[in-house]
């Protein structure tokens, strides 16, 4: 049978308090309209048509290719947007799924339900039960418990408020009949709109069969009207995510205080602290462990890699048996050979560090390639910025900086080399060299402090 959806998100959302569109507005990461368009990609449709308007170019750009698009310019209701919608759609046969840009939670499993079992049905509303129905659409029921019709809660009756079965919004709908019924809708109403939900009255007057579907799990049918709504959903989507993950067999040690802003792939044996969070595309090999308070950005951790408390990882390959802070920084086009070590308040950028190499404490490395086997001492500094260019250092095999060294780039430090503490180097340093550049110590006999010296 053909199926067309249609996506409504040319609102826009004065309740969010914000100069961006709501459908715009970010849940995990994702704009809310994309994970309605995410979920209905799974059904298989003929068409996916997304009905825009506030800010309808911004919106356009994060929707993926072969999703139409009908230009709402006044946004006179959801009758209306639909209507529009349809002016993109050929065929007037088989069914439409009404979706809003708004509900973002829906999956796609409810979303077959809704379908399923609509055959027969003009209209299929989906419905829930929720304990504090606000300024939803209320579900009237006849003395049978049959579907009567939809009130706006700002045309319901004290009476109609009290009901708790709300409209989610959500309605797969025979087309050829809402064909029919979109020219009928009528914005005499407290909103002055023309309202989708009457199409369930058009419908019983022409005596056509509808039907609520009740969604059984309320949050799935959250519509996102303000920022406080957006938090909610924000934390149950969160939620759902990090039960997944533990459900693949992360442990994670506490379900509320892990948050997945992307895609996370796990190995087997991993195990997540508290208040960690993850972004973007990760990999997680087996065994690996992150401490309390981290994050990680689209990044590969080996397996048996740990990461230990508050540390930031972002675009970076770290190799098997690594380890990184507590407190370290571990910035875009970083790569870590196996074994090795960046310790407590180092940073890195764009640096490949050789397997087995250390650098526990107190530096910066970037643009640099250091090879295995060495030792990067406290507070070694690769000056990689002349003020007009990035210059690179290139460091060789199990060679020893000591502590406090200034490499000032472009520079090579040949395998082997060892440079003394406290040196800043400048030109290159040949395979095996010792490389000392300080100030000779000079000592002085029998000085005596200004505080003990006698006036004179
Ligand atoms: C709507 C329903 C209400 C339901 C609620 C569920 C109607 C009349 N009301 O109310 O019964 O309980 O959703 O969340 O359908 N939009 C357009 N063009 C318009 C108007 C709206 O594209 O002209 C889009 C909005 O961008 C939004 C969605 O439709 O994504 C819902 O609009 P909104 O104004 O939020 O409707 P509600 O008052 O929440
Ligand atoms: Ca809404």
């Amino acid at each position: 049978m053909n199926l067309d959806v249609i996506i409504l998100g040319a609102g826009k959302g004065t309740r969010m308090n914000s100069s961006k569109a709501k459908v715009l507005h970010s849940l995990g990461e994702k704009a809310l309209i994309s994970h309605v368009v995410d979920s209905s990609r799974g059904l298989d449709a003929d068409n996916i048509v997304a009905v825009l308007g506030y800010q309808g170019d911004a919106v356009r750009k994060v929707l993926p290719e072969g999703i139409l698009i009908a230009v709402q310019e006044q946004q006179l209701g959801t009758g209306h947007a639909v209507a529009e919608a349809l002016g993109q759609l050929n065929s007037s046969e088989g069914m439409v799924l009404v979706l809003l840009g708004d509900v973002p939670l829906v999956t796609l499993e409810t979303l077959q339900k809704l379908l399923n079992e609509s055959q027969g049905y003009s209209v299929s509303v989906l419905t829930a039960i929720v304990s504090d129905p606000g300024g939803l659409g209320r579900i009237i029921r006849d003395e049978n418990g049959e579907l009567r019709k939809i009130v706006e809660a700002a045309d319901a009756t004290d009476k109609e408020l009290d009901i708790q079965e709300i409209n989610s919004g959500i309605m797969a709908i025979r087309k050829d009949d809402l064909i029919g019924w979109l020219p009928k809708l009528d914005p005499a109403n407290n909103q002055g709109e023309l309202y989708l939900t009457d199409i369930v009255e058009l419908a019983l007057k022409e005596s056509l069969k509808v039907k609520a579907v009740v969604c059984d799990d309320p949050e799935e049918v959250m519509g996102i009207n303000s920022q406080f709504e957006l938090a909610r959903a924000e934390r149950i989507l969160q939620k759902r995510r990090v039960k997944d993950l533990a459900t693949q067999g992360a442990r994670v040690a506490d379900l509320d205080r892990l948050d997945i802003r992307g895609e996370v792939q796990i190995g087997k044996d991993c195990f997540i602290d508290v208040n960690v969070v993850l972004e973007g595309n990760v990999k997680l090999g087996d065994g690996v462990t992150i401490g309390p308070g981290s994050v990680v950005i689209d990044s590969i951790l080996g397996s048996g890699v740990k990461i230990h408390a508050h540390t930031v990882v972002e675009g970076a390959e770290i190799a098997a048996d690594s380890q990184l802070g507590p407190f370290a920084r571990v910035r875009p086009g970083t790569i870590v050979g196996v074994g090795a070590k960046i310790g407590n308040f180092v940073e890195t950028k764009k640096a490949h560090i050789g397997a087995g190499s250390k650098a526990s404490h107190l530096a910066y490395l970037g643009d640099t390639d250091i090879g295995a086997d060495c030792n990067i001492g406290a507070g070694t500094v690769t000056c990689n910025y002349d003020g007009v260019s990035k210059n690179e250092t290139k460091i060789g095999d199990n060679v020893f900086i000591g502590t406090n060294s200034t490499l000032v780039a472009p520079l090579v430090i040949d395998s082997e080399a060892f440079v003394a503490a406290g040196s800043t180097i400048t030109t290159d340093v040949s395979d095996g060299a010792l490389a000392v550049g300080r100030a000779k110590q000079k000592n002085i006999d029998g000085w005596v402090p200004p505080s003990k010296r006698k006036q004179r």
